[in-house]
């Protein structure tokens, strides 16, 4: 997969995107990933890529020129067809089925904003897949970027050491994990449960499975009764 992403701060996503889990996945080929500075695609001399609103109001809009001349040229440059996202408040909630239809396309050109919006005519023209991360307001779309992009690269076949892992945290089947445990046996008087170092594999996944939907129970009822829910996590 090529992932693109067009932001004002490519310094602020680069570190992000050279750790962990996301630089594996490109060191081994299963992703590329380019960061685009918008402002080099600037024609003025203060380099501008926002500008006020007509009609009044407060803050800065984004404007259309940088926007369409980056993608035009990314797209020129390399023709494979891509889903453009732009990353707004006013998309639809992102989740892990989202996630799982963004994994399987070839390339996303992610757009970042930052200011009070985007000029319309950037939605009617390049028609994007809006997306948003939660009812909050970012001051840009960097780190809801960030966050598209490491939940699908991790989804990516080859992505995880493990190739199994994905598919057994939370939201990948329809409940949240278990609870885990590690070394030592015991720490500050906490031990680990006695079925877990039980050695009954059938026995443990037992305990596991209920763990998961006791604690799902409590913590994400809507997640068991999808179709009460007004969220929707695409699990159906
Ligand atoms: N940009 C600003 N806020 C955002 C959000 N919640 N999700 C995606 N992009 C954003």
């Amino acid at each position: 997969m090529r992932i693109d992403v067009l932001t004002l701060f490519p310094g602020v996503m680069e570190p992000f995107f050279a750790s962990s889990i996301i630089a594996r996945a490109r060191a081994a080929g299963v992703v590329s990933i380019c960061c685009t500075n918008l402002r080099d695609f600037t024609t003025d001399r203060h380099r501008s890529v926002d500008d006020r609103p007509f009609g009044g109001g407060p803050g800065m809009v984004m404007m259309c020129g940088p926007l369409f001349d980056a993608i035009e040229r990314l797209e020129k440059d390399d023709p494979t067809p891509a889903v453009r996202i732009l990353l707004t408040p006013q998309g639809e909630r992102f989740n892990q089925s989202i996630a799982r239809e963004l994994a399987s396309e070839k390339r996303l050109i992610l757009i970042c904003g930052h200011y009070e919006g985007f000029d319309e005519r950037i939605r009617v023209g390049l028609k994007p897949r809006e997306i948003s991360i939660g009812d909050y307001v970012l001051s840009g779309g960097e780190v809801a970027a960030m966050a598209v992009v490491d939940t699908v690269v991790r989804l990516l076949p080859g992505a995880l050491g493990d190739e199994t892992s994905a598919e057994h945290e939370s939201f990948s089947g329809s409940v949240l994990e278990y609870p885990q445990y590690t070394r030592p046996r015991e720490f500050r008087g906490m031990p680990v449960p006695e079925v877990l170092l039980s050695g009954d594999h059938a026995k443990i996944a037992e305990w596991r499975a209920e763990q998961a939907t006791n604690r799902t129970a409590e913590r994400r009822p809507d997640l068991l009764a999808p179709a009460e829910s007004k969220e929707d996590d695409g699990r159906r």
